[in-house]
């Protein structure tokens, strides 16, 4: 599929087709909002929750009308179709919402997709979107900015050790792509959360190893299933203004809530009780960032970074 890449480089349409859109926006105004968002074609902003979709709550209908207002790449980071990410579960309940974005969707995996052996109701739905389904994680190109899917649901894909096939094909990935100034990784488990059901999650840490030491400069994660922003740390949670990497939590995408209790060093923002989806306007030196709530909420969250 255009643009998806597991081990090798960028497609040549792909590269492209973001070269005709950064020559038609120019530089240094305001990027537009409108471009053509569909595959191979990329707006410079993403929209993405996890922890999404359930035919027991209403909450991702709410979220995905949210996203019938961003024109937008669609990233979903993890347990996108609950309880088991099943044939039926995305068919009758990821599909009447969600689905309706599947061709500007890049996904991945939570631990939930592979409750189904394989996580095989996950990839036979977003087929090539999703990547090699024995891995689960690839990279592409978006207007300038390097994004890395990860797949942190380790124990299925040959752990997530320094020396295991993810973390060697993402150090080789990175390697090849460190011309970019700016670099979006997202991976379902989030390394920092200050979540009482699930928290930080320790076996991701040579992930962020590599991200760190290449630079990277923004993590998407889901998991806990409410929302948390990070001042830019290293792995181990120190806080690092100039070449750390700024997480956010958003498992706020409309399964349920998980209660916030204990606040984590550097934790910037957090919220505990609202669905909704995280918006990055992507420019080519840094990014804007706004928690959109539901309709009806008021909690948001909004800033903004420079790349490393
Ligand atoms: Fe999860």
């Amino acid at each position: 599929m255009t643009g998806i890449n597991s081990g090798a480089s960028v497609s040549i349409v792909a590269l492209a087709l973001s070269v005709i859109l950064v020559v038609g926006c120019g530089s240094g105004g305001a990027r537009s909002e409108e471009a053509p968002s569909t595959r191979g074609i990329k707006a410079p902003v993403v929209a993405a929750a996890g922890d999404i979709t359930s035919c027991a709550s209403s909450g991702d209908e709410a979220t995905a009308q949210l996203l019938d207002t961003i024109n937008g790449t669609v990233i979903t980071l993890g347990d996108n179709a609950y309880e088991d990410g099943s044939v039926k579960d995305y068919r009758e309940c990821y599909n009447p919402t969600w689905g309706r974005f599947k061709d500007r969707t890049y996904p991945i995996p939570g631990n939930h997709e592979y409750r189904t052996p394989g996580a095989q109701g996950y990839f036979g739905y977003f087929k090539d979107a999703a990547g090699d389904p024995s891995k689960g994680y690839y990279s592409y190109d978006l207007d300038g900015w390097h994004v890395v899917a990860l797949n942190s649901t380790c124990e299925d894909i040959g752990g997530c050790s320094a020396t295991s096939p993810q973390v060697r094909w993402l150090q080789t990935d990175l390697d090849a792509n460190e011309g970019a100034t700016c670099t979006l990784a997202y991976m379902h488990h989030p390394r920092f959360s200050s979540g009482e059901v699930h928290g930080s999650t320790t076996e991701v840490r040579p992930l962020w190893e590599a991200l760190y030491e290449a630079g990277a400069d923004v993590v998407l994660s889901g998991h806990e299933h409410n929302y948390e922003r990070f001042a830019p740390q290293n792995p181990d949670g120190k806080a690092d203004p100039e070449r750390g990497i700024r997480e956010f939590v958003v498992g706020t995408g409309g399964k349920s809530h998980y209660e916030i209790e204990t606040i984590l060093a550097n934790s910037e923002v957090h919220d505990d009780e609202t669905y909704g989806v995280l918006k990055l306007t992507l420019h080519p030196e840094g990014y804007d960032w706004r928690f959109i709530p539901v309709e009806g909420e008021a909690f948001t969250d909004s800033g903004s970074s420079r790349c490393h």
